[in-house]
């Protein structure tokens, strides 16, 4: 990668942030917006997707998820942060990728299929939630963005966005659209607190940014180890062992943890001492950021304003790539 390399990352305001978003995403974002052309979308439309009689819940949620990026360490000086629905142009691209799409490869997107059955949807599924992928392919490329930060769930929007740049690009006199990579996170998906898959506010297992410090103490004293390791001296599990899934993701010293296993492993290393050890390390990480976010959520109009202007350098940005693909396309362009 060199200062050319464009990332593009989103997501959509349905919530505050927490930390699965952290180790997801958030936290590649703030090491990468130095050395790399950083564009963070709100992504509204995404939102409205399934919460389209529900309007007010996206809007009231923008500046929440404004407030953890910049709590997490997003500095909008370095990193573009912009909203999806203030930029024409995306919903301009989805109309034109929606032709290059075939309904039977929306269908196949398998990130889609399992939100469709996990909602129930049925027949009342959403036609704008079928085609989020397509417009998501149009955030992507509008940007001309090469590396997306995503978590692994992501991967099957990104191979979509790589077979509509192929075929709109066959369609263009010269290229105008980029593929794009994934960048995966270490912790690419972060268990939630009760051991599940993955960390969702559906399924209520979250901490938050701004989570208290109360209530780390209470998840940490509640998660599940190896329920075989009775006596500190019997030897443990680490695998499915969600204090070290957690330890792995979040602990600074890596040797220190790799010490740790091997003790608990062979036998000699209680759980409550890794709890421990687990709750300094999270309580020393939230702190500063749930003391900033209280600061930023105050300033609602600071907030608006600082993504009214990521948004307008942004606009520029997307509308040149609209008019370079409708050009090639031999559409009149005003
Ligand atoms: N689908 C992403 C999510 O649910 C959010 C998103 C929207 C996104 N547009 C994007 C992610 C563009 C990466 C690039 O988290």
């Amino acid at each position: 990668m060199n200062n050319k390399t464009i990332i593009l990352t989103g997501d959509r305001p349905t919530g505050p942030l927490h930390l699965g978003h952290f180790v997801g995403s958030l936290r590649q974002r703030v090491a990468l917006q130095r050395d790399y052309q950083q564009f963070v979308l709100v992504a509204d439309l995404q939102g409205l997707t399934d919460n389209g009689s529900n309007p007010q819940k996206i809007r009231n949620n923008i500046p929440e998820v404004l407030a953890d990026y910049l709590a997490a360490g997003i500095d909008p000086s370095l990193t573009t942060i912009c909203l999806q629905s203030a930029l024409p142009a995306l919903a301009e691209l989805t109309a034109l990728y929606m032709n290059i799409v075939t309904v039977a490869r929306v269908e196949r997107n398998p990130t889609v299929k399992n939100e469709i059955m996990q909602k129930g949807f049925a027949r009342s599924l959403p036609v704008g939630f079928l085609v989020y992928p397509i417009s998501q392919a149009a955030d992507i490329t509008a940007f001309k963005a090469n590396v997306v930060p995503v978590g692994d769930d992501q991967l099957p929007m990104l191979e979509q966005t790589n077979e509509i740049v192929h075929k709109m690009n066959s369609l263009l006199p010269t290229p105008v659209l980029q593929h794009c990579k994934a960048m995966l996170s270490e912790t690419s998906r972060l268990p939630g607190i009760d051991g599940n898959a993955k960390m969702s506010k559906s399924l209520g297992n979250t901490l938050l940014l701004s989570v208290s410090e109360e209530a780390i103490h209470r998840a940490v004293s509640a998660m599940y180890t190896d329920p075989h390791h009775l006596k500190v001296t019997d030897p443990g599990q680490i695998d499915g062992n969600i204090v070290f899934t957690y330890l792995d993701a979040f602990h600074p010293n890596k040797a220190k943890i790799a010490e740790m296993k091997a003790n608990y492993q062979q036998g000699g290393l209680g759980d409550k001492t890794c709890k421990n050890e687990l709750e300094v390390c999270l309580q020393e990480l939230i702190a500063p950021m749930r003391e900033r976010r209280a600061t930023y959520i105050q300033d609602k109009g600071m907030l608006m304003a600082l993504l009214q202007k990521g948004s307008e350098r942004a606009h520029d940005v997307t509308q040149k790539t609209v008019r370079e693909v409708k050009c090639g396309l031999g559409l009149p362009v005003f």
